[in-house]
């Protein structure tokens, strides 16, 4: 399937590159090859994936933000979001975040767009309700052993 485009904000750049270094396992090289690997196979099979953030005025590497399909909900897109610790609290999240919302109901028509995190993640859940997403449902992810805080937004 070819890519879509993706949009520009205002400081942040994303492509469909799928080269950001972050991530679980971003600590050993075998665990940062199998999440790019997962990144670009869901590029490949979905036309959609996560998109590296960039800093526009410098062209930065600071993060990975976007959608894809999540193994705990197969049934919508998932927005998620990773900053460098050295740029967060500067609302790069939110504003990355908007830019997901935007391309997942105009350019994707998905009827729904979920966000998932741990209870424990306040900063990600704060970022989720300032994108006006609510809780939607607790779901058991057995691979890690813990409980996910599934949130939704519905398109209008
Ligand atoms: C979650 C994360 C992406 C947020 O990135 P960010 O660019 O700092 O997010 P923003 O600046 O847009 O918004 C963060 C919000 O959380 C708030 N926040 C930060 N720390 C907080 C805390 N301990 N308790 C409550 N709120 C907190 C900030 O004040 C801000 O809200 P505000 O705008 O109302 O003040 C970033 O912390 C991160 O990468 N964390 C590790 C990866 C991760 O958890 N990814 C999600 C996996 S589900």
């Amino acid at each position: 399937m070819a890519r879509r485009g993706s949009p520009d904000t205002r400081s942040l750049e994303r492509r469909s590159r799928c080269d950001a270094p972050h991530g679980p396992g971003a600590d050993d090289a075998g665990g940062v090859r199998a999440a790019l690997e997962r990144y670009r196979r869901h590029w490949e099979e979905h036309g959609f994936g996560v998109w590296a953030a960039e800093l526009l005025a410098t062209g930065e590497l600071v993060g990975r933000i976007g959608l894809s399909y999540h193994r705990a909900w197969p049934d919508d897109p998932e927005l998620g979001w990773l900053i460098d610790p050295a740029h967060t609290g500067l609302g790069l999240a939110t504003e990355g975040g908007a830019a997901g919302v935007q391309y997942g109901f105009g350019t994707l028509g998905a009827g729904r767009l979920v966000s998932i995190c741990t209870e424990e993640n306040v900063e990600s859940r704060r970022v989720m309700a300032k994108l006006d997403f609510t809780l939607h449902q607790e779901v058991p992810f057995e691979e890690l052993g813990i409980t996910l805080w599934v949130h939704a937004r519905d398109s209008k």
